[in-house]
């Protein structure tokens, strides 16, 4: 089968690859229809973890089920289905509590819970930037979705983003009323600031410096802040009256930068404990490692992010940290979408035959004008 494969630092490939198959009695097989190259792939992308050579990328998937494991009695051949981007055994302590992101089986690597498909660290398994997908424990981790082609795009942003953005908005605690600071305005932001306002927020402010990004964010009600034009504190503050916002959401992660480029892991988690609210709750979705060999300073090397931990304290404010579990949600968003009431496909900026993955990759990376989301297809999607 076709599938995109790492080869090193800014460079994947499309490539013939052994097809995925059901290896275990409670294996599924999917077809893709759809899968995205999302934010955290271009971590690996960028050379910036430890993902090794000829890994088949991808943990964005959707698509069809061709077969079943014979210990499967749920999922049915011929289903369509939402992956979740974890792979969740559904039967160990954290799955049972609904952290299904912290799987305690799944990952067999020494210290690590929760795993992933095709991603740096999160166990052995294949990504979904292919024509098929080997779904571990099929009957816990998949999500059906009505029949055809309808709300693809809308669909395909229930693996992850989707339900990331909207843990960031859990952690948060946000609640209707509330004034909500999302910074980073990529998928992941553009997505907590959707899931805000769908709740209920008062104001939204996503803060970013891409204009393109800027105006989307726009499009659904948030609020534009562009911090090239000035530090993103001082202009949520002067908006909020000095008063700050109730709740933040980190959509950003560790490379964040300044607006000339140059990356200070701590950046936002300083902006956020200054423009939150004393009491108010930050959620971190935007990812940090516990090694970056990549990092400017020996200490961030390490993973210590030296934030404004005592004004954090002083504040009494809260933080939730870590990989959303998208099961605890995805079911809740996808009725949000059939009835109408949400739509995250609006960030669908470019949808590419599969083959063309090596250039929707660089040209994402580069946070080209307009290059917001891109989905591969390994197939055009029948009508
Ligand atoms: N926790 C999870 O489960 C989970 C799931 C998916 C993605 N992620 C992570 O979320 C983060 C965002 O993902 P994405 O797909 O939106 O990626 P992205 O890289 O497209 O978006 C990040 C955005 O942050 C902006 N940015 C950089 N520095 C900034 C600053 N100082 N202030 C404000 N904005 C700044 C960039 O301009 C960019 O638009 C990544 O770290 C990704 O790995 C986490
Ligand atoms: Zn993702
Ligand atoms: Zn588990």
């Amino acid at each position: 089968m076709r599938a995109v494969v790492y080869r090193g630092p800014n460079d994947v490939e499309v490539t013939d690859v052994p097809d995925a198959t059901v290896q275990d009695p409670t294996d599924v097989l999917v077809k893709i229809t759809t899968t995205n190259i999302c934010g955290s792939d271009l971590h690996m992308y960028e050379g910036r973890t430890s993902v090794e050579e000829g890994k088949v990328l991808g943990h964005e998937n959707m698509g069809v089920v061709v077969e079943v494991g014979p210990a499967v009695s749920r999922v049915k051949v011929g289903d369509r289905v939402s992956v979740p981007f974890n792979i969740a055994c559904g039967t160990c302590r954290n799955c049972l509590h609904g952290w299904t992101s912290f799987c305690l089986r799944t990952n067999p690597i020494e210290g690590m819970v929760g795993a992933a498909y095709g991603y740096a660290n999160m166990g052995p398994y294949d990504g979904g930037q292919a024509e098929y997908l080997r779904v571990p424990f099929g009957d816990v981790n998949l999500l059906t979705l009505p029949e055809g082609t309808e709300h693809e795009n809308d669909f395909t942003m229930l693996s992850d983003i989707f339900p990331t953005g909207w843990h960031g908005t859990e952690l948060a605690g946000v609640v209707p009323g509330d004034d909500v600071a999302v910074f980073g305005a990529g998928p992941v932001g553009l997505m907590a600031a959707h899931s805000a306002l769908i709740k209920g927020a008062a104001r939204v402010f996503v803060v970013d410096q891409q204009a393109d990004r800027l105006r989307l964010a726009e499009s659904i009600g948030a609020i534009g802040v562009d911090f090239s034009a000035g530090d993103p504190v001082e202009q949520i503050m002067d908006a909020t009256r000095g008063r700050g916002t109730d709740r933040g959401v980190e959509a950003v992660g560790y490379q964040a930068h300044d607006p000339s480029g140059e990356e200070h892991p701590e950046l936002v988690l300083d902006n956020l404990v200054s423009v939150v609210r004393a009491t108010g709750g930050i959620g971190v979705v935007g990812v940090y490692m516990p090694q970056d060999p990549g990092a400017r300073t020996e200490a961030a090397q390490q993973g210590r992010i030296g934030f404004d931990y005592g004004t954090f304290f002083t504040k009494g404010q809260s933080m939730g940290t870590g990989q959303a579990p998208v099961m605890r949600y995805n079911r809740q968003l996808r009725d949000l979408i059939v009835a109408g009431r949400a739509t995250p496909g609006f960030i669908v900026s470019h949808e590419l035959p599969l083959d063309d993955a090596a250039e929707g990759y660089a040209r994402f990376d580069r946070r080209e004008d307009g290059w917001t989301k891109v989905l591969l297809r390994p197939e055009a999607l029948a009508s």
